[in-house]
């Protein structure tokens, strides 16, 4: 008799590898190269078993039929990275906290709209990390229409960001002046985001790669370390539409190691090695 149990590495095939990067391109506009061929199995097999379907073809067509929906916010979860940190990138912040958020408040004071979008922000601590930003340069903001738009194509992350309980060594990051004054301990030992710091962050779940339900434009956006995952042309693209959702003057923050390659046609400069300005 078959073990269900396991899955062997022979029973993995090529079409299940191109049967993967189809549903990974379609689904979120991933592109997985022949070289992750190796570490798709090793990241899928798990599922496979976890839901003791015998085989990845079995698999394959539960995630892709209506019973799998959810599932297939597991499939993207396995092949996508959620690792984040706060205050990942330290520069953003303080570039965000010194001239973004300054040049924001007469304008959010006089009653308009003051918008930021952290657009791919995994379990949450870049659309908090913006958020304590945000309140030390502007400490009345959440009596205002200011908001940070905090979107990621996985529902799960997006419902971990939402609570904002982190773990002691998670928050390590968060200088302890900041822990004591918009953190809260819970009874288990962990750190919550308390107070009126709860009412900046709008959290969604968004694809990036398909149509965007957002109104108006936002004075900066962070999307970091998830174009990475993206081939050059849907790369591109991506950059253009985030430009056209940045203000005249505002700024878009990016991975340590991503670049905008269309910044010209994009109408964006680059101020500093990750950040660049949209032209007025
Ligand atoms: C490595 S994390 C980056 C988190 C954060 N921006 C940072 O730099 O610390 C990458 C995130 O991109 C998300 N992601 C991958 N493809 C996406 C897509 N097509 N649309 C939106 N988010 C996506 C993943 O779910 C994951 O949470």
């Amino acid at each position: 008799m078959k073990d269900h149990m396991t899955v062997s590495e022979s029973e993995y095939t090529d079409a299940d590898f191109q049967k993967v990067r189809q549903i990974a391109r379609e689904k979120a506009g991933i592109h997985l190269p022949a070289t992750k061929k190796a570490l798709v199995y090793s990241r899928v097999s798990r599922r496979v078993r976890e839901l003791d379907l015998g085989s990845f073809q079995a698999y394959l067509s539960f995630v892709t039929s209506p019973a799998g929906e959810d599932e297939m916010q597991n499939l993207i979860f396995a092949l996508t990275t959620n690792v984040t940190s706060f205050f990942r990138e330290k520069s953003h912040f303080d570039h965000l906290e010194s001239i973004v958020v300054p040049q924001m408040i007469s304008r959010v004071r006089a009653g308009k709209r003051g918008r930021i979008w952290s657009a791919a922000c995994s379990t949450g601590p870049e659309p908090w990390s913006i958020a304590m930003s945000v309140m030390t340069a502007f400490p009345d903001a959440a009596t205002h229409d200011f908001r940070i738009l905090a979107t990621d194509i996985n529902a799960h992350v997006v419902a971990r960001a939402t609570e904002g309980v982190y773990g002691a060594e998670d928050v390590e990051g968060i200088p302890t002046a900041w822990k004591a004054q918009f953190m809260e301990r819970t009874p288990s030992g962990d750190y919550r985001f308390t107070g009126p710091i709860r009412r900046l962050p709008a959290f969604r779940v968004l694809n990036l790669n398909a149509s965007w339900p957002i109104q108006g434009s936002f004075s900066a956006i962070f999307c970091r370390n998830v174009v990475i995952y993206f081939d050059d042309s849907t790369r591109e693209h991506l950059w253009q539409r985030l430009a056209d959702k940045l203000d005249p003057g505002g700024f878009l923050y990016v991975g340590h190691s991503e670049r905008v390659s269309c910044a010209n046609q994009c109408g964006l400069t680059q101020v500093a090695p990750t950040i660049y300005r949209k032209d007025h």
